[in-house]
């Protein structure tokens, strides 16, 4: 085939990066070089497209990668509808580099651009749902979640033996941002006697009721998993790092864990520590299921563009790889399903 036919697949990576993120890029090279497209990575995410920075992936650029942590391609929380100006860059950009489709990987702010390039301004494009607090409505699992799972599991096994020893209140607190999937799930898989999310607000006082019941057992040691965007029961505001705002305008959350074990030890008179996993979360090695997930969708990504399917999203229903299209995901943020936190609240105390 003639090199000017080759049809042109332009890929990038927005928002908090996660792990999985180079099996979807790797995914989508091998399966586009065998329908005879070419792929271009665009770098730092919708920036990438602002100020034209790419390069092209061969076999080569993908080969070794699907372990790896991070994203080859590099990302930002740019927003380049923000202004009209980087609306235009973008726009004027993808016309420039002969990007005939797009896949953009991201959460619900990088899929919320991909999501009016597609509606508003006819951009084929197909959006691929990543991010550790797996909040993205429209499938059932977003890859990067499974591994930040098993991180956090990992920390509270192992604070669990500390715990034990000095006779302990151990608060983990974990990301999420507005949803309590991560610490719900990790909370459950790593046996933690009161979990916190923002879907059950509490007060300080049910809370320590829990752990009252437990140490009366004989349970001299707890694990409180907090996400960070808890609040407690007639709280006004989050806690929040600062008072800045991201390009997307959210803010940088953060700190509850630290309040909520002074309080605990207030009300409770035991000695409690804080750990607060942070970014620990979001780095290193996929699991294998995060692995296999973010390979599937790569391929569903070059396949449902292949089809004329763009102004969709890849999907996870039940164990099947679908698409919807893209306005109807991410009208809402997919919340903690209620049948969760009742398994999880089963074994408080
Ligand atoms: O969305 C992923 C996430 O890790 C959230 O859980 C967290 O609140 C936020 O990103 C942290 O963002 P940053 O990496 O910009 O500090």
């Amino acid at each position: 085939m003639a090199k000017h036919s080759v049809k042109s697949i332009g890929i990038l990576t927005g928002g908090g990066d996660c792990p999985g993120l180079n099996a979807v890029i790797r995914a989508v090279v091998r399966r586009a070089l065998l329908l005879d497209y070419e792929v271009i990575g665009i770098k730092n995410g919708w920036q990438g497209l602002i100020k034209e920075m790419t390069e092209p992936l061969t076999l080569l650029s993908v080969s070794g990668i699907l372990p790896r942590g991070g994203t080859i391609l590099g990302t930002s929380r740019t927003n380049p509808l923000k202004s009209e100006e980087d609306k235009k860059k973008v726009l004027g950009n993808i016309r420039k580099l002969k990007l005939d489709y797009l896949i953009a990987i991201g959460g619900e702010d990088t899929l919320g651009v991909a999501r009016r390039l597609a509606l508003e301004e006819g951009v084929k494009v197909v959006g691929v749902p990543k991010t550790i607090d797996n909040d993205v409505e429209g499938t059932d699992q977003t890859f990067g979640f499974d591994t930040a799972v098993s991180i956090v599991t990992e920390a509270i096994d192992r604070l669990h033996t500390t715990a034990e020893s000095h006779q302990r209140v151990m608060v983990v607190e974990v990301m999420g941002r507005h949803t309590g999937w991560i610490a719900v799930v990790s909370g459950l898989a790593g046996g933690a006697d009161c979990i916190l999310t923002p879907e059950r607000p509490m007060t300080i006082q049910e809370i320590c009721r829990i752990l009252e019941k437990r140490h009366a057992r004989g349970r001299l040691f707890s694990i409180v998993v907090v996400a960070e965007g808890f609040q407690l029961a007639g709280a006004e505001d989050l806690v929040t790092k600062d008072q800045s705002l991201d390009p997307f305008g959210h803010v940088h959350l953060g700190g509850i864990g630290e309040i909520i074990a002074q309080q605990i030890e207030k009300h409770t008179g035991f000695e409690t520590r804080v750990t607060v996993l942070g970014h620990i979360q979001r780095g290193g090695s996929p699991t294998s299921f995060d692995r296999v997930l973010g390979t599937r969708y790569g391929v569903k990504a070059v396949e449902l563009l292949h089809e004329g399917k763009w102004g969709t999203m890849v999907a996870l229903r039940g164990n099947k790889i679908t698409y919807i299209p893209l306005e109807r995901a991410m009208r809402k943020l997919k919340h903690v399903d209620p049948e969760l936190i009742r398994t999880a609240e089963m074994f408080y105390g």
